[in-house]
């Protein structure tokens, strides 16, 4: 089979997003090609929940209307990423195969009626996802509007886990090829613990609910196993299209909003990342994690270009407050991801469905129909985006990179922890907000990936560290590197057990400590800190007493049970620095923090307005900037060269105006 392409045969920036149009009727579709190409739509994703109807019973196929479909969008110059069903089984499968239905955590069967794959470990179901990916890229490999293959929709969601027989069958396998003897896994588990020493592989299950909290190592296990089974499911659709299609293969991704799936190894399986973003309506500044989000994707996929492959023009429909999106939010947000590496812009959905549970979720074309502030807001940003065609594969470059490790995410986030107030996610975007804040772009990395072309690596959340990956670390910081460590990192190996010669010991090296024991504090309580630069900051949830080993103190804390001990140390290592931070600090704190750190790491903050995103996408002969201002007035930004969405030339600076975006190419 020739080498598939790197990219779909697209040009310019893709615009579109998911279509059902087998929820309307035919005269529809003619009226929505057409609306479409008003809208600057050149790319759609179809079938993704359509396998009833195109596999009407076992092994029988019905491509009447799916044949119709791509000829009429291939006739008006509209392309196809062209999905697998296989997210939702028909109820003819549940039928013949009950077993093959999901059973959660509780013990609780999931039943038909909605949507959500198939046991990932049922062979009935493993079968039934070849047949229907062999059958449809047979069929659409060589037709002309297909440009991209679609798999499956969002692995992990909303079902993940399996816990039926099933799934403990393959479980015991998993299980068995990855520790070779009982021994191997009694030892990895702890299981001398609680007296769950096994005996037998038959009595080894996976981690439903008990009296009391589950071996964590099982559960780190499972999680793993959860994972590849998922990435089995692709990997077996992948290279049944394959067999026929030379097109490029993705699966879309939920980056930073589902952790089932560990997307550094997804990465590697797909041809292209494809990410889906949701804002947090509970959030007030939901596009920083937006901006997580596509800085994440882009990571994934090695830097390489990526596809935002949903979003909504407005609101969602399944927070239980769907806040909709205000004038210029859609642009703004289609432009961060564009921005941050996104070379095509697509939602969720083209035409808002009138049935169903998701009636009720924003859509391109909404209910009001095209008279309406959506459709003209969808119109204006397709023609905008029209006007970006050079930005296509031009790439986004980032001096700091922050720790992004699911495996210790996974474990982090179980139960009987010192404190429920750490979780994962909070301690990223902490770091990551201020980075944003100082318009520094920042790529995620794994701890055992090559990090020497960074001038600055964050670990705000690595719990569970190898002790390899601890040295690959440890001699980033030697090669001149600067580390900033923030507390509960480098506590346990991949097995959830402790460090041996205690927590942060793997890092005693790059950080010039050890931590003797965790203090904790109280729902509510803070405390001051003391040290120059920090007398102001406030900090909360967690202290710790530091057991220097040759580490500088920046600052201690100034009341609580670690009271007068160490809270911030610099370490110089090697030629590089190591920076430990044992609490957890108020925006302040952050703020002082990392700016210290840049100083030692080389690390330049732009001095942006506040609220004003600017990231640079670099080209062969250009570098393109693009800008978003979040504020609700106008900013200036000092810039030359020529804006892309207005042609203006550009000589000194050029004022966003609120809440608005730009796009400035700058020549060499
Ligand atoms: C996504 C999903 C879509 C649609 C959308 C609504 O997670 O892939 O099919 O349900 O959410 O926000």
């Amino acid at each position: 089979m020739t080498v598939p392409h790197a990219w779909p045969a697209l040009s310019g920036i893709a615009y579109g997003g998911d279509y059902n149009p087998e929820q309307w009727s035919r005269e529809t579709w003619d009226e929505d090609v057409v609306l479409m190409r008003e809208a600057g739509v050149t790319l759609v994703s179809v079938g993704i929940f359509s396998w009833a109807l195109i596999e009407t019973a076992a092994g029988e196929f019905d491509f009447t209307w799916l044949d119709d479909l791509l000829d009429l969008l291939h006739t008006n110059g509209i392309a196809v990423d062209l999905g697998t069903p296989t997210a939702s089984p028909p109820a003819w499968f549940f039928a013949n195969h009950p077993d093959a239905q999901v059973i959660d955590r509780d013990g609780r069967r999931m039943g038909f009626g909605s949507r959500g794959m198939a046991s990932h470990s049922s062979p009935a179901y493993r079968e039934a996802i070849v047949r229907i990916a062999d059958a449809l890229a047979a069929r659409y490999a060589q037709h002309p509007a297909v440009v991209l293959w679609h798999v499956h929709n969002e692995y992990g969601v909303p079902v993940g886990e399996d816990y039926s027989p099933h799934a403990a069958v393959a479980f015991r396998t998993w299980l068995q090829e990855k520790y070779g003897t009982l021994d191997a896994l009694n030892s990895a588990w702890g299981t001398a613990f609680w007296g769950q020493h096994y005996i037998d592989w038959g009595h080894v299950n996976p981690p439903t609910i008990a009296p009391s909290v589950v071996n964590p190592a099982q559960r780190l296990d499972f999680a793993r196993f959860t994972d590849h089974q998922l990435r089995a499911c692709f990997i077996a659709e992948r290279d049944a299209i394959r067999a026929h299609a030379t097109q490029p293969i993705t699966t879309n991704f939920m980056a930073n909003q589902s952790w089932t799936t560990d997307l550094w190894a997804w990465g590697r399986e797909v041809d292209i990342v494809s990410d889906d973003h949701y804002l947090w309506a509970a959030d007030e500044d939901a596009h920083i994690g937006l901006a997580i989000a596509a800085d994440l994707s882009r990571s994934v996929g090695g830097g390489k270009p990526w596809i935002l492959m949903e979003h909504s023009t407005s609101a969602v429909n399944w927070q239980p407050r769907n806040i909709a999106k205000r004038r210029g939010e859609m642009a703004r947000n289609s432009f961060t991801h564009l921005g941050r590496g996104a070379d095509g812009i697509l939602f969720f959905q083209w035409r808002a469905g009138r049935s169903g549970a998701e009636k009720f979720h924003s859509a391109m074309l909404p209910h009001a129909g095209t008279d309406s502030r959506v459709f003209r807001e969808v119109t204006t940003l397709g023609a905008d985006l029209g006007r970006l065609d050079e930005l296509q594969g031009s790439t986004v470059r980032a001096e700091v990179a922050i720790l992004w490790d699911f495996e210790s995410f996974w474990a982090q986030d179980l139960e009987w922890r010192p404190t429920e107030d750490v979780t994962h996610a909070a301690q990223v975007r902490r770091f990551y907000e201020q980075l944003w804040r100082d318009g520094i772009t920042v790529d995620f990395a794994l701890p055992g990936h090559d990090l020497s072309g960074y001038r600055l690596v964050v670990a705000p959340a690595q719990y569970l560290l190898s002790t390899a990956d601890a040295a690959n670390l440890t001699s980033y910081v030697e090669g001149g590197g600067t580390l900033l460590v923030s507390f509960f990192s480098a506590i346990v190996d991949e097995n959830d057990a402790v460090h041996d010669g205690g927590f942060v010991a793997p890092l005693r090296d790059a950080l010039g400590l050890t931590v003797e024991e965790f203090l904790p504090l109280r729902e509510g309580e803070s405390h001051g800190l003391d040290g120059a630069g920090f007398d102001d900051v406030i900090a909360d949830v967690w202290q710790e007493d530091i057991a220097l080993e040759g580490a500088e103190v920046i600052a201690r804390f100034g009341g609580g049970p670690g009271e007068g001990e160490p809270a911030l140390t610099r370490h110089r290592h090697g030629a590089g620095t190591g920076w430990y931070v044992g609490t957890r600090l108020d925006a302040a704190g952050m703020r002082a923090l990392l700016h210290a750190v840049y100083a030692d790491a080389g690390v330049a903050p732009a001095n942006l307005p506040d609220g004003l995103e600017v990231i640079a996408r670099h080209g062969d002969d250009a570098v393109y900037r693009i800008a978003v201002n979040h504020r609700e007035e106008d900013v200036e930004l000092g810039a030359f060269g020529t804006e892309l969405l207005s042609g203006t030339e550009i000589s000194g600076a050029l004022t966003i105006t609120a809440g608005g975006v730009a796009v400035i190419r700058t020549t060499p």
